[in-house]
């Protein structure tokens, strides 16, 4: 019988890095977050991984991409999900330009998000970027990759368009997914690509992939939790399945909290602090006698 999600073990890089279905592995659980309260919920309902992704620009910062996303991002939003998980991995998104120019440049820009409490970090691309994963393997921290659809490519790539329809580019495809293992991944994200060919890459690889878009065959799925929740701006893409609607339930409370206030409901006597009957007695009469705390005061501010 599985352990109560208090008693489980941290998952570890060695812990995923082993998942392969065709070993028998369960499939890897991965969603993002990127603040406390998310961290919380999302680990407690048992997660193997959380992504603290830089769609965090277009989720949490109101961007209409990744690219604007900067390290200084990434470290205090890390710190936040750190702060909040207590089992889950945490992956932390390399933004744009934190390591395409130079691999020391790349491996401290990890250590920065390795200090903000991540375990590891993820990068975007295949051959150009293996010097830069073999450089942060070498500062012994674990680099997840991430091929396919990769939005910080979005002006190459001429807009965010399914990769590796043809079979030139699959082939291709497969090729960078081998040179991100042979440089040290541990395991690769596949985003928006034919399921045939994840499934290709899938059965190539020793580490396990993890699918967005990517169709059932991978070794693991990820999704960006407020797609999943209903809460993000963005038009869910066609394969984000909505879990819930909590964006409506979010708006419905808030307006109904405006319609209490509005009409004198909120707040009551019980949400209220109370005086006692001296100091109601001194400001009723506009005299500087105080009196001590009111009934029910002591127990929460
Ligand atoms: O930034 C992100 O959320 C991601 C996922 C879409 C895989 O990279």
């Amino acid at each position: 019988m599985e352990a109560p999600l208090s008693e489980r073990a941290r998952v570890t890089v060695p812990v995923v890095r082993a998942k392969k279905r065709r070993l028998g592995a369960d499939p890897i659980v991965m969603i993002t977050a990127y603040d406390d309260p998310f961290a919380r919920l999302v680990d407690a309902a048992g997660v193997d991984v959380i992504l603290v992704g830089d769609t965090l620009g277009e989720i949490v910062l109101g961007y209409g991409d990744t690219l604007h996303v900067e390290l200084a991002d990434m470290v205090r939003h890390v710190g936040a999900v750190a702060r909040g998980r207590t089992h889950a991995l945490v992956v932390a998104d390399m933004p744009w330009m934190s390591y395409h120019t130079d691999p020391y440049e790349a491996a401290r820009n990890a250590s920065a998000l390795v200090r903000a409490g991540a375990d590891c970090v993820k990068l975007e691309g295949g051959r150009r970027r293996t010097g830069a994963v073999e450089a942060i393997v070498a500062a012994e921290i674990p680099v997840m990759g991430h091929l396919g659809l990769t939005p910080q490519s979005v002006h190459a790539m001429g807009g965010y368009r399914v990769q590796g329809r043809v079979l030139a580019e699959a082939q291709s495809l497969v090729d960078e997914a081998v040179a991100l293992e042979k440089a040290g991944c541990f395991s690769v994200v596949l985003e928006g690509v034919p399921e045939a060919l994840a499934e290709r890459v899938t059965g190539e690889l020793e580490i396990p992939t993890i699918g967005i878009g990517a169709g059932p065959s991978c070794d693991g799925q990820v999704l960006v939790l407020h797609d999943l929740l209903g809460m993000s701006k963005r038009p869910p893409p066609k394969f984000v399945r909505r879990y819930a609607e909590v964006g409506e339930i979010v708006t419905a409370a808030v307006a109904r909290y405006g319609e209490d206030v509005r009409a004198g409901r909120f707040p009551g006597v019980e949400e209220s602090y109370h005086a006692s009957e001296e100091l109601r007695a001194g400001l009723a009469g506009g005299a500087d006698r105080a009196g001590g705390p009111g009934p029910g005061d002591e127990l929460q501010w």
